[in-house]
């Protein structure tokens, strides 16, 4: 991993207007993610993660600083560069998995080539399947979403982030609904793809499981970075499936 970074924040603010008070949820917020790494946000909640990961993401505007990726300011973006930025390059993962209930899993993860534009359906198909292969989803392509375990309906969402090859992943509490031993296989699994793919991961959690897997932990509390862990990053095991 080089020390090249992918991400930074400048003196972010967020602010929300809460009838006559102001709510801080993220102050003077100066991070730097290097390009390939496993980094976790540590917080309890209303520490400002979702917050974080809205502005990282191009779904959310700060109120003051800002965020630069890859080298550009994506917060002095307008509208269609800004679309054109959560299309192309952000992979999302959430906690409550978000997949379209009447698409089928492989249908699912094509979504992302769908939004993403220029590809035909039968491409689309082939690429989806391989990644759902990645993903130890084989044999699973055609299910839809209730005929899916939990844990599996996450793989359909880490499929479909990555199926678009983004700049970076960010995942919001993606163990969040899982219980301990399935969402420990969807953290190793998402470690694991993220050595594999040389992806930026940027998982945001209140769960402390999840930092074993992690190059680095950010520390938030009430908005604000409180300390920065290195980890080794050792508890990485070779297999992705199963
Ligand atoms: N749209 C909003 N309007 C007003 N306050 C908000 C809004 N969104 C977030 N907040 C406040 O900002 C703070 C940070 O919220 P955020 O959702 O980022 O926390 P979090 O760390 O993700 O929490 P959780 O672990 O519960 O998901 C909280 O105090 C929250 O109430
Ligand atoms: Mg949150």
């Amino acid at each position: 991993m080089t020390d090249e970074i992918i991400v930074k924040t400048k003196n972010l603010r967020r602010t929300f207007e809460f009838g006559e008070t102001e709510v801080v949820a993220l102050d003077k917020i100066d991070m730097e993610i290097r390009r390939g790494e496993f980094a976790v946000v540590l917080g309890p909640s209303g520490s400002g993660k979702t917050t974080l990961l809205n502005m990282i993401g191009g779904i959310d505007k700060p109120t003051k600083g800002k965020v630069e990726v890859d080298g550009k300011e994506i917060t002095a973006y307008d509208k269609d560069k800004l679309n054109e930025y959560r299309r192309n390059d952000v992979g999302w993962i959430f906690q409550f998995f978000n997949i379209v209930a009447s698409l089928r899993a492989w249908e699912n993860v094509g979504l992302a080539l769908e939004f993403k534009g220029g590809y035909k359906t039968p491409e689309i198909k082939k690429l989806s399947y391989e990644i759902l292969k990645h993903v130890g989803l084989k044999g699973k392509e055609e299910r839809f979403p209730s005929q899916l375990s939990g844990g599996e309906q996450q793989r359909v969402a880490i499929a479909r982030a990555l199926i678009k090859k983004p700049k970076i992943i960010v995942a919001d509490e993606p163990t969040g609904n899982l219980d301990f031993v399935t969402g420990q296989k969807i953290a190793e699994l998402m470690r694991n793809l993220n050595k594999e793919e040389k992806t930026t991961f940027i998982v945001v959690s209140h769960d402390l499981n999840i930092t074993q897997y992690a190059d680095r932990v950010f520390h938030l509390q009430m908005g604000k970075i409180e300390k920065i862990e290195e980890h080794p990053g050792t508890m990485v095991s070779n297999k992705v499936e199963g």
